[in-house]
């Protein structure tokens, strides 16, 4: 089945090389409303969506997601944060002890990157690319800063924009029947399914890296999750005031 908005969400790779060419400011307009119309928990829009344009913060965040060099150049760069503070500040009925229930982290969380998609697949929409920057979370501490986030919110990721100077061929996915299930969980089908799909994705980085790189979905997944547990997020976000309980 194919019309055009499942073929634009079927278009789908992260760019991260960019012409020069600024994004439009009713692009960039059309972009957040896009974001603003996402579904989120209970009406509640726990999130914060920042634009971060001077070249100074932008070299740090860079630099603090591992020298992800494209979080500089990128013509538009965003922040999506979970934001538990507007409750807080307007919601004078609430008993902000429950700000700090786990539940609330999650649920702002998920609000901000339900909205961060939405933003992403209206920029792709318009003729953009981009890619998101979870690489942020490196330090959180150093990311809120360079933004002034206060108590109750944290940057989730980044969201890099522009018109893209390249297209990588898109990365294959995990069969349907893997990640798709019927009634219950059941994944005794999966072995067979999963050693496939670790030849295609070796395929797929043997073809994008001229040969160098031999690797699989499994063994590149457990290498990068190793590489950056980043055990400290959770005692930054129970400084900020989430997941007290
Ligand atoms: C929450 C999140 C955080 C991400 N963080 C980064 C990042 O810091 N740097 C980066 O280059 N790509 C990042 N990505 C992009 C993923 O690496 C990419 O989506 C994945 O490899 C699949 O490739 P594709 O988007 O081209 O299909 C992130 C994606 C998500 C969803």
């Amino acid at each position: 089945m194919v019309n055009d908005t499942l073929k634009l969400l079927k278009s789908h790779r992260s760019v991260r090389k960019y012409t020069e060419q600024d994004v439009e400011p009713e692009k960039v307009k059309a972009i957040i409303d896009a974001a603003q119309w996402a579904a989120t928990s209970s009406h509640f829009q726990a999130y914060t969506i920042i634009r971060v344009d001077d070249p100074a913060k932008r070299n740090k965040f860079a630099l603090l997601a591992g020298g992800q060099s494209w979080v500089e150049k990128c013509p538009l760069f965003m922040v999506f944060c979970a934001d538990l503070r507007r409750s807080k500040k307007y919601w004078p009925e609430l008993d902000d002890e429950v700000l700090g229930n786990m539940e609330m982290l999650i649920m702002a969380t998920v609000d901000a990157t339900l909205a961060a998609q939405k933003a992403l697949i209206a920029a792709q929409s318009l003729g953009l690319g981009g890619v998101f920057i979870g690489g942020i979370r490196n330090d959180l501490g150093q990311a809120s800063a360079l933004i002034k986030l206060p108590e109750l919110v944290y940057p989730v990721f980044g969201l890099c924009l522009g018109y893209p100077a390249e297209q990588n061929p898109q990365k294959p996915r995990l069969p349907q029947e893997v990640i798709f299930k019927q009634e219950v969980y059941d994944d005794r089908g999966d072995n067979v399914l999963i050693e496939e799909y670790e030849e295609q994705v070796c395929k797929y980085y043997r073809d994008r890296e001229g040969g160098l790189e031999n690797i699989t979905w499994s063994k590149r997944s457990a290498a990068y999750m190793m590489a950056k547990p980043r055990p400290e997020v959770g005692p930054y976000l129970r400084e900020k005031g989430f997941a007290l309980k």
